[in-house]
Parts: structure tokens; sequence; C-alpha cells
């Protein structure tokens, strides 16, 4: 029997990830790696619901797989993997599409929300997303997830799906429970920490980038918009500070009350640029080692042909297996 939990998480290839999809996300998942097996997956797939320009596609899913590597996942000890080298996600996909309910999709309002946005590509893909997602769940049989608040809904999703194929054909899949950090901690706008820090947000003051270079990040964190008080200290209605304060938390381990000591009479100004300095000193090995890797291709296609073949064998039992249930020869 297995001993350790098994994690599996995915995030899209846009781009590059900000300090709030790390700090939410893939710091989280590199501390994981010590305590459960742990799968990751860059999921393209899920990325062409949207409309895609197909060389920045494939780019950006190089560098966000050197991204996982250079924020710590390690692929000796996790299984990191791009999505479409492994065939059983869109096999899988269509065996839990037959046990997915029209009326469910409709209720996704991740759905709602992306067909308003591109009204002119209300794509099926786009609709049967969750379904999607639920096969890179239920393929590793997988314990725990961890999400964002805006992926909560398709989990769920994926916990009925789950229960009704196991119901329907016999006992196959393991329920999947969401999985909650210790802080998972979630990071805002820094122009307006109200919203959640956002990669399309127009200002580009509102969010960190996570390769951006000192002065940038430095200077973005000065301009952070904070309240009329002058006093460090959180608080309710303190939105910016607290959003300073959580992330200063994040990266320098300290706790909020020995943060407020640290800044007792001093202003915001310096708090500020402290927290700047203290983000990018953290973010500056992590750029290091994304020039790393890359840089070297050779290394980076052997990783992730790895990954994908040991996702695969993984995977390819539990699409069998519920081929055989649904009665497939
Ligand atoms: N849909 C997720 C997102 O957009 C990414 C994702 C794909 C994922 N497959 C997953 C997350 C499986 C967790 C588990 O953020």
């Amino acid at each position: 029997m297995k001993d350790k939990k098994i994690i599996l998480s995915g995030i899209q290839p846009t781009g590059t990830f900000t300090l709030g999809n790390y700090i939410g996300a893939v710091r989280n998942w590199t501390k994981l790696q010590e305590e459960f097996d742990c799968i990751y997956m860059i999921a393209n797939m899920h990325a062409i619901t949207v409309r895609q320009d197909p060389a920045a596609l494939r780019k950006n899913t190089a560098n966000a797989y050197a991204l996982l590597l250079a924020c710590g996942i390690d692929p000796e000890k996790s299984i990191a993997f791009i999505q479409s080298h492994n065939r059983c996600h869109a096999e899988m996909n269509w065996v839990l599409a037959c046990s997915t309910q029209f009326g469910e999709l409709s209720r996704m309002t991740q759905f709602k929300a992306k067909s308003e946005k591109h009204p002119d590509d209300i794509n099926a893909g786009l609709f049967t997303y969750p379904v999607l997602m639920a096969g890179d769940i239920l393929l590793y049989q997988s314990d725990l997830v961890p999400v964002g608040a805006d992926q909560k809904q398709h989990l769920e999703l994926t916990r009925d799906i789950a229960q009704r194929f196991n119901q329907k054909y016999g006992e196959l899949f393991t329920i999947p429970e969401p999985y909650i950090g210790e802080t998972g901690a979630r990071v805002m706008s820094l122009q307006d920490p109200t919203s959640k820090m956002s990669k399309s947000d127009e200002n580009p003051n509102a969010c960190i980038f996570i390769l951006e270079d000192k002065d940038t990040i430095i200077r973005k964190f000065r301009r952070a918009v904070t309240d009329s008080d002058t006093c460090v200290r959180f608080a309710e209605g303190k939105d910016g500070i607290n959003n300073l304060m959580t992330i200063y938390s994040a990266v320098t381990g300290k706790t909020m009350d020995e943060t407020e000591r640290e800044f007792d009479g001093k202003g915001y100004g310096d708090f500020k640029t402290a927290v700047g300095e203290a983000v990018a000193d953290h973010l500056a090995p992590i750029r290091e080692r994304y020039a790393q890797f890359s840089a070297d291709k050779a290394y980076l296609e052997k990783c992730w042909t790895e990954g994908a073949q040991k996702a695969e064998s993984i995977a390819r039992r539990t699409l069998s297996k519920a081929y055989r249930k649904v009665g497939f020869n």
C-alpha cells in the first residue's frame, strides 16, 4: 500500500507567474514535496479553451515548466510534467464527460465568467473544461488537491463525478479533498487591495511578476496604495497595509506582531521599501535558477520527458481500469 498521500495540482502556462501565483500556490507546492507524493502539471490543454497564439503557447509552456523547477519543484522528488504529453488526459476526459451532466457544467461560475469575457468564442472545450480537470485529478488517484478559491467549484464537481462513476460502475476513483495550506496567503493588487493580484490588471504597478528586477519590484511597492493612517499595523479597513504585511510575512517568515514592532515609529515609506527589498531578495535566486534552466533546453526536455513517462505509467493504470469498467472490449 502507498504510505504517502498523493497531491496533484496544475497551473496554466500564461506567460510568467505573479507574486500571487507564487505565494498563493507554487511556493506551497515546493513545501509539500517533503510530506507527500506530489504531481505537478503545466495545464496546456486547459489553456487552449481560450484563444492562444500557438508559438506563444509553446514558449509559455516551456517557460512555465522552467519556472516550476526554478521555484524549487524537484523533478527527482515529484512528478513534473506537461499535460499534453500524457495522452491519458484526453482519453479520460471522454469517459468522464459521459458521467457529467449538462446542468452541472452550466452552473460553473468560471464558465459563465469566461463566456462573458469571450462572447465570440464560447467553445465546447470551455464548457467541458471542468471534466478535463476532473480527469487530471482522478487519473492519479489523488488524495489532496491544493486549489485557490476560483477552482473550488471545479474540485467539488470532480468529487461528484468520481462518486457517480464509482456508484455506476463499481469502486475505482479516490475521492479527492481540497488541500488547505497553513497560510495559503492571498495576495492582493498593489493598486486596489480589495481585489486579487492579477496579471491582466491594466495598471502595471498593481502586479509583481516573479522574474522582475529588483528596482522594478521596489518601485512598484513604493507606489502601493495604502491608507491615510501612518502606523504599520494589521487591522480591519487597512487593506493595503494588511496586504503588504501579508507579503512581508510570506517572504521573511516574520509574524504580524514582529513586523509591527519592527516598524514601530517608522512611516509607510520605510515599510514599503523594506517589503520591496525583502520580496526582491527572496525572488533573486529564483531569477538566477530560471536563467540557468531556460538556457539548458536539453535538461528541461529530459526532465519533462521523464516526468511525462512517470505520469503516464500511473495514469494508464487508472485509465485501463476505467475502460474495463465502462465495458470497452
Ligand atoms: N484549472 C486550473 C487553473 O486554471 C489549473 C488546473 C488544471 C488544475 N488541472 C488541474 C488545478 C488539476 C488543480 C488540479 O488554475
